[in-house]
């Protein structure tokens, strides 16, 4: 199993991708931390201790330093330790730049990017006294490319990719790496709510598959193998890295 004796702390797990990737870890042997706002993380916690794993579920803010300070004692507390951190969770909402409340600017910050600064900066202290871990943030191929309608959600994204390029220099020397996934359209419940404030959602589904050179939007589980191949010892020399797993929209040219 390619994450035997590890701990992973995973945000965003009571649903979409961060469900699949605690699903996953936890298949290929973590134990789980999972944190999420909402209470549906229970269930999270449920199918992996029905298959034989190990996990905790605790309801987390990842916006709040408080929460996230809890969140990650309480992962040291069962499991005494956490080297893999994935930050899942995120939030978007559209919204033109000039038509964009200055609170939901804030709003979508703090809970995308601010957040997965605080998850790491309560981890990280841990990694270093093993002197190993992995950290996997979930950007977006909106932190890469220009969509329209979403100034506030592509920033978060853009720091998210900013970010872990610095992090990754700053704590290669102690063996800890840190790279993210920039995803193209995934069929999760973030998307399964944008097509119900649609006229057409069939038509908008079809749109969306067509964006995407190989013909389909994603599945959750199509970025969890790439969070599980960037928490595994199999990317040991990877560290910096965006990887781009989004049906090929970011290699088209238009
Ligand atoms: N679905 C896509 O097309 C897509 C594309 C690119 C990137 N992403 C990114 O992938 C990540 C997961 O997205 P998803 O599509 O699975 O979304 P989702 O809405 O299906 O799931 C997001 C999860 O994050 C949790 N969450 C939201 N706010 C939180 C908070 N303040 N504290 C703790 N948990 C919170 C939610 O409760 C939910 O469980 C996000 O960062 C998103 O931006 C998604």
């Amino acid at each position: 199993m390619r994450l035997e004796n590890r701990v992973a702390l995973v945000t965003g797990a009571a649903m979409g991708i961060g469900k699949a990737i605690a699903l996953l870890f936890a298949r290929e042997g973590a134990r789980v931390m999972a944190a999420d706002i909402s209470e549906q993380g229970r269930e999270t916690e449920r199918e992996i201790l029905d298959a034989g794993g190990q996990c905790l579920f605790v309801r987390t803010d990842v916006s709040n330093e408080r929460d996230v300070e809890t969140a990650v004692r309480a992962g040291f507390a069962q499991f005494g330790t956490i080297d893999v951190l994935a930050n899942v969770a995120g939030i978007a909402h559209e919204s033109r730049a000039h038509e964009l409340r200055l609170e939901d600017w804030h709003h979508i910050l703090d809970v995308n990017l601010t957040s997965m600064f605080l998850c790491a900066k309560y981890v990280l202290p841990g990694m270093i006294s093993l002197h190993r871990g992995a950290i996997v943030n979930i950007a977006s191929i909106q932190g890469l490319l220009g969509f329209p309608g979403y100034p506030h959600y592509a920033a978060s994204k853009g720091g998210i990719i900013a970010m872990t390029r610095q992090l990754s220099r700053e704590y290669a020397a102690d063996n800890i790496r840190v790279n993210c996934i920039a995803p193209g359209t995934v069929d999760t419940p973030m998307n399964h709510g944008v097509l119900s404030r649609v006229a057409d959602p069939e038509a908008l589904k079809a749109n969306w598959a067509k964006m995407h050179p190989l013909g389909r939007f994603g599945q959750p589980i199509d970025v969890a193998y790439g969070a599980l191949f960037l928490a595994s010892e199999e990317s040991s020399w990877i560290t910096g890295q965006c990887l781009a797993i989004d049906g090929g929209v970011s290699a088209r040219a238009f």
